[in-house]
């Protein structure tokens, strides 16, 4: 054969080799999973079937936390988020890129990349505005998309039911029904954006402290009328691609190995299709965790790797589970729409991120006391203002922990160069209260003083016309808060200042509610949250009326921590050392520690309830918030079969404002429910003296008590007294409906 013809035999021989390729295994464009038209769950099967066991494995565990440990070779292209799962790129499926981002993208900083920060989750609750919540959702889709992202790992929906758990503002507040609703529009948001949604930390992680060691008790009816609850609520409206378990336990077992929470609960009542994804090291136990319902760990193989391939192999776990934990996983990849539509790394919408993100926290202000209309603030009269308060000249605080979302150029407080933010920092994000305010009023005289020394303070505010006093509570993952007073001696701080000053206005910077013993003494006050990137522009629209406030409080700020059911936060008996604190060695291996027990003797009596119930005054009672406006309620009707009720709502002020009409229920006698609950609500914007009638549906599962025995939610027969109003406390119209005994269907489908 000369040279000639075997090069021209090698030439037919490659391409017939290359055709027959071609023909055995089809391009990843025209695999038939790849058809959009066809169900999540058929498309989910149709890959299952083709998968080896190996890759079936690589799909129940992360790689490695980057930052943290050790990383696996498989995990090298992780984006870098705090977790990884590999996909099937012969089968084109995508690997999932998670990303904390409860209040925006977290991680940016190490990135090189840029995030918005949002106000916290429980400004966002403070809005009472699910299409609010939408936006907020979907902006964090986007940014995580254009971060090369394409799963979250925010959607924090545990109730407040300990005030001064370090979470609550990553939270939506004490009730069910709100922080169902909005923490699950929230998510909707999200995963219309084709990024993997996710709900966590399910369930009870209600404290931090000894957060790996606590076995939460409580009763089954009030777990699944409270905390459970707002986990349903949440999950029928996001429809989410995954759960997150907690780190604690519940009832005896951990929350990542409790079958009664991950199968009986979220699968054969809830109807959940996602997957289970362990919280970070939440994992305990491999046959445990997966006959329980645990389908991804995160963040190593500790347990879902090589362990569970020997599980299966020696049949201790049979195929049959495994497929089904990595159905769950195919399936969220295809429903959320990751798996057609991947995420590509792109420029983030600086302008548009920083305009919603001043939006939202405008709306979640909320203004608490308002004597003799001190506020708005005018131009007119107003010659010097003091500006008192922690770095009010250049920032103001924002929440902790995995949720923290970088500044960008860093901590606002830090000595340039070294402004990066790390675990456990108060992060000041760079946005001044101070400068808006000059902006606002450039022919006055502002003086600042960071409150250090009182005597400074109060000095500047005597002789200023109005006092504004900056006060900020610092809450983070891995703490509570010691108490609920402001730290630092800003109690003393704002005293001293309002004997100087009577005009003085108190603007709160926490992530939920503080005690304010000065609270008589101060005519004005305003609840601004963690307001994120734009928190002073917004806060300076409030204080000056361009924007009327209308947020309304998600939690109760009681009088006092004395009030509070549980009187001291449960840490956990020094013998168990099982504290969040501990070496990451001991936190993997907590299985084996003693719990300590946390009885949640309030059952279903969450925050507004137990007030009410043990009829205890409060400071600002739930639902509370005032306008620069007034608002009267009138003709509340009910429908016969109480799915529906509605009522006039009359601007009776001189401006336009947005207010929400909340309508309670106390449920028949003999229930044994608390006085009322949250049944369902509007916001109304209304322009001086307009009225407009809504209409608010009223959600069967809130007419419902569970039922232990039949193990479902059902109208017992009775009567419903709905009340309405402006907040738990001031409900002036009351309608009866006469229900019989039914049994809705509560399941998310
Ligand atoms: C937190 C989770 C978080 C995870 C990953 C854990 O410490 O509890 O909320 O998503 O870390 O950062």
């Amino acid at each position: 054969m000369t040279k000639a013809h075997s090069l021209a035999l090698y030439a037919v021989s490659s391409l017939l080799i290359a055709r027959f390729a071609i023909a055995q295994i089809p391009s990843a464009s025209h695999q038939p999973w790849e058809d959009r038209r066809l169900p999540p769950e058929q498309r989910a099967e149709m890959v299952l079937q083709q998968m080896t066991l190996d890759e079936k494995i690589a799909m129940l565990h992360g790689t490695g936390q980057p930052g943290t440990g050790i990383l696996a070779p498989e995990g090298r292209d992780s984006n870098g988020g705090a977790g990884y799962m590999v996909g099937v790129p012969r089968l084109a499926i995508p690997g999932l890129q998670m990303a904390d981002a409860a209040y925006g993208v977290t991680k940016s900083g190490t990135t090189g990349r840029y995030s918005t920060a949002l106000p916290s989750n429980m400004a966002l609750a403070a809005t009472w505005d699910p299409a609010a919540a939408l936006r907020y959702g979907s902006l964090i889709g986007r940014e995580l998309r254009a971060q090369g992202y394409n799963m979250t790992l925010g959607g924090g929906v545990d109730l407040a039911r300990e005030l001064r758990n370090g979470r609550n503002f990553e939270y939506g507040g004490e009730d069910p029904l709100l922080a169902g609703t909005m923490i699950g529009s929230a998510i909707r948001g999200l995963q219309a954006e084709h990024v993997v949604g996710d709900l966590k930390h399910y369930a009870m992680n209600d404290q931090e402290s000894g957060r790996n060691a606590v076995d939460e008790h409580i009763d089954e009816r009030s777990l699944r009328e409270t905390d459970l609850l707002a986990f349903q609520i949440a999950l029928r409206e996001a429809k989410p691609g995954a759960v997150m378990c907690s780190y604690n336990r519940v009832n005896g077992d951990f929350a990542c190995e409790n079958q009664h929470l991950l199968t009986d609960v979220l699968r054969t009542d809830w109807h959940f299709k996602g997957f289970v994804v362990s919280d970070w090291q939440g994992t305990h136990s491999t046959v445990k965790a997966s006959h329980a319902g645990l389908d991804h760990e995160e963040p190593d193989a500790i347990f879902y790797g090589q362990d569970y391939r020997k599980a299966v192999l020696d049949g201790r776990i049979s195929q049959q589970e495994l497929d089904e934990h990595v159905r769950r996983m195919l399936y969220a990849e295809f429903a959320s729409g990751v798996a057609d539509d991947p995420a590509h790394k792109s420029v983030v919408d600086v302008e548009g991120g920083l305009r919603l993100s001043q939006q939202l926290a405008e709306e979640s202000i909320v203004l608490l006391k308002n004597e003799k209309q001190l506020l708005p603030l005018r131009e007119n009269g107003m010659h010097r203002i003091a500006v008192i308060g922690s770095h009010a000249d250049i920032a103001m605080i924002s929440g902790g922990g995995s949720a923290q979302v970088d500044p960008p150029a860093g901590n606002a407080i830090m000595p340039s160069g070294q402004g990066d933010t790390h675990w456990m920092d108060k992060i000041w994000f760079p946005t001044s209260p101070l400068q808006a305010l000059k902006e606002a009023f450039p022919a006055a005289q502002i003086e600042f003083s960071s409150g250090d020394d009182p005597a400074e303070a109060t000095a500047i505010a005597k002789r200023c016309d109005v006092a504004i006093v900056l006060a900020w509570q610092w809450e983070s993952e891995a703490m509570d808060l010691a108490s609920l007073s402001l730290p630092e001696r800003q109690d003393e701080l704002i005293e001293r200042v309002a004997a100087a000053n009577p005009r003085t206005v108190v603007v709160l910077e926490t992530g939920s509610a503080v005690t304010m013993p000065w609270a008589s003494r101060t005519p004005a006050i305003v609840e601004a949250w963690y307001g994120g990137s734009h928190a002073a522009q917004a806060l300076v629209r409030v204080l000056t009326g361009k924007t009327n406030p209308a947020g309304k409080l998600p939690i109760t700020f009681p009088m006092s921590e004395a009030d509070l059911p549980h009187r001291t936060v449960k840490t956990p008996p020094p013998a168990s050392t099982e504290d969040f604190y501990g070496p990451q060695g001991a936190e993997r291996d907590h299985a084996g520690l003693p719990p300590f027990t946390v009885d949640n003797t309030e059952g279903l009596k969450v925050g507004y309830k137990w007030y009410q119930a043990a009829k205890k005054p409060v400071l600002f009672p739930f639902g509370f918030g005032l306008s620069y406006t007034s608002f009267a309620f009138s003709n509340l009707k009910a429908q016969p079969d109480g799915k529906t009720v509605s009522l006039f709502v009359t601007n009776t002020g001189s401006t336009s404002g947005s207010t929400v009409a909340q309508v309670y229920v106390a449920l028949p006698a003999g229930t044994e429910e608390p006085p009322l609950r949250l049944a369902g609500w509007a916001r109304v914007t209304l322009a001086p003296s307009e009225t407009r009638e809504v209409s608010i549906s009223i959600d069967p599962l809130l007419l419902s008590i569970f039922n232990t025995g039949t193990n479902a939610f059902q109208i017992v027969a009775g009567t419903y007294r709905f009340r309405a109003g402006s907040s738990s406390e001031d409900l002036p119209l009351s309608v009866e409906v006469n229900l019989a005994l039914s049994a809705p269907d509560p399941a998310p489908r």
